[in-house]
């Protein structure tokens, strides 16, 4: 579904617009007040299609600052300017003099989406919709024609079919792709429904294959779920999401249970072909769930509101590896960040929270861990008195840290540092004492007989 921002503060303009922009476009609309409030949600929604703006609300530049900011993260997203007769000097603006045809406006947004004129008089809503071309990597056919977006004028797209439906297409086709830069393809609006119903029912295919060889079953795991949490915190769950993460997060417990030796799926991990976000999410989830195990803590669901904290916990930087590396309030201070990206990393614990308690099959008590995972206790920032959350929060704290330590140590080499020294100066207090001992235990068990990470 095409997302589009409305920026209209006339009620009257702003109901006309809305109305057959939902009815007779079906797109997804989102209200916004002025350039500002937009800037911070294109921060984390970046594939908003379009954005209709007064080109001032109040003293604001609206349009101007919005021009700015889609060039400058040379972003895809056209922009309607109304009320505003000047000559425009990008290919992406479309400027409407008259700010109260609102008619012209509809039209003008059906030619910018790719909305055929001729449907749109039927009042039916044929679209195209952006999927990343690396979504097709676990693919070897589909069941639905795939199309390529090529811009002609700043109102007019042409939709090429480069994959047929049933066609048979080999991964290297795809790479092709990719090495040009391609990142999106485009699937007809009609069509997307089943295609992420086929998509995710693959992935989980081969997710669940059983006797797959570990390291294989950790590159398709860490790709699905990069696909996972982009599509949910892009849209929200739905059946696929659910089912997709329900997957990962059954077999990282379930691949927990069948290894005994830590430290070798901890290597399997930190040495496979993924992102990084799903290196620290299955690493901190393996990490935890052996500390609890250590510590005999006697909750059966100790292991699964683990590993869905560790899925979810940094949803919110799902396009933002970079700044989810980020663990102290230092930390967040020397990287310079602009307003609306320190807000985002000082917000996403308390975020990711209230996200997870819409997915209906996570285990209550997961959304406190993923609140805790900085150490404040209402999710906001950091902190390192952490003496007082539960238990379960102060195991993934120290495993959290723990891993990023690892992780940041394979990136940058340097002799290794006593991490668990660190721990204990850093978050004093005898209960954290325990849990970080239970750490030391682990580690120390291993190394004696299992290869170094
Ligand atoms: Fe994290
Ligand atoms: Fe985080």
């Amino acid at each position: 579904m095409a997302q589009v921002i409305l920026i209209e503060n006339n009620k009257t303009l702003n109901d006309l617009i809305s109305v057959n922009l939902t009815t007779y476009l079906g797109v997804d609309l989102i209200q916004r007040k002025n350039a500002q409030e937009t800037v911070s949600l294109l921060a984390i929604l970046p594939n908003v299609d379009l954005i209709i703006t007064t080109q001032k609300v109040d003293d604001e530049p609206t349009a101007e600052i919005l021009t700015h900011y889609i060039t400058a993260n040379k972003l895809e997203t056209s922009l309607i300017v109304l009320g505003s007769d000047q000559k425009v000097k990008n290919d992406f603006t479309i400027n409407m003099a008259n700010p109260k045809d609102w008619e012209q406006v509809i039209h003008g947004a059906a030619k910018v989406l790719g909305i055929n004129q001729n449907v749109l008089a039927k009042k039916a809503v044929p679209d195209y919709i952006a999927v990343p071309v690396r979504y097709f990597l676990n693919l070897e056919n589909v069941n639905c024609d795939v199309f390529i977006r090529i811009k002609k004028s700043p109102t007019e797209y042409q939709f090429v079919k480069r994959i047929h439906n049933g066609d048979t297409f080999s991964k290297e086709s795809i790479k092709r792709y990719l090495d040009q830069g391609l990142e999106n393809f485009h699937i007809a609006k009609e069509s997307y429904k089943n295609f992420s119903i086929f998509l995710s029912n693959r992935l989980v295919d081969k997710i669940d294959t059983p006797d797959m060889e570990l390291t294989k079953k950790i590159q398709i795991m860490g790709e699905s779920y990069d696909i996972a949490i982009r599509e949910i915190s892009k849209l929200g769950f739905n059946s696929e999401t659910i089912q997709l993460t329900e997957a990962i997060i059954q077999n990282m417990v379930k691949n927990f249970e069948k290894n005994p030796e830590m430290s070798n799926l901890l290597h399997k991990v930190i040495n496979s072909q993924t992102g990084l976000l799903y290196q620290r999410c299955h690493m901190t989830s393996v990490v935890a769930s052996e500390m609890i195990k250590n510590l005999k803590l006697e909750d059966p669901k100790a292991f699964d509101k683990i590993a869905y904290a560790s899925f979810f916990h940094d949803i919110m930087l799902a396009d933002r590896e970079d700044l989810s590396k980020i663990n102290s309030f230092d930390e967040l201070e020397k990287a310079n960040l602009n307003e609306q990206d320190w807000d985002m990393v000082f917000n996403h614990a308390m975020e990711a929270s209230v996200l997870i308690r819409k997915h209906p099959e996570a285990p209550i008590g997961a959304d406190e861990i993923i609140k805790h995972h900085h150490g404040a206790s209402n999710g906001k920032g950091f902190s390192n008195s952490i003496e007082k959350l539960p238990d379960l929060s102060k195991i993934f704290i120290i495993a959290h840290h723990f891993v990023l330590e690892l992780i940041r140590f394979k990136e940058l080499g340097g002799e290794p540092k006593p991490v668990t020294e660190e721990l204990y100066k850093r978050y004093p207090g005898p209960d954290v004492a325990i849990i970080i001992k239970a750490l030391e235990r682990t580690l120390k068990r291993k190394q004696n007989n299992e290869p170094k990470i």
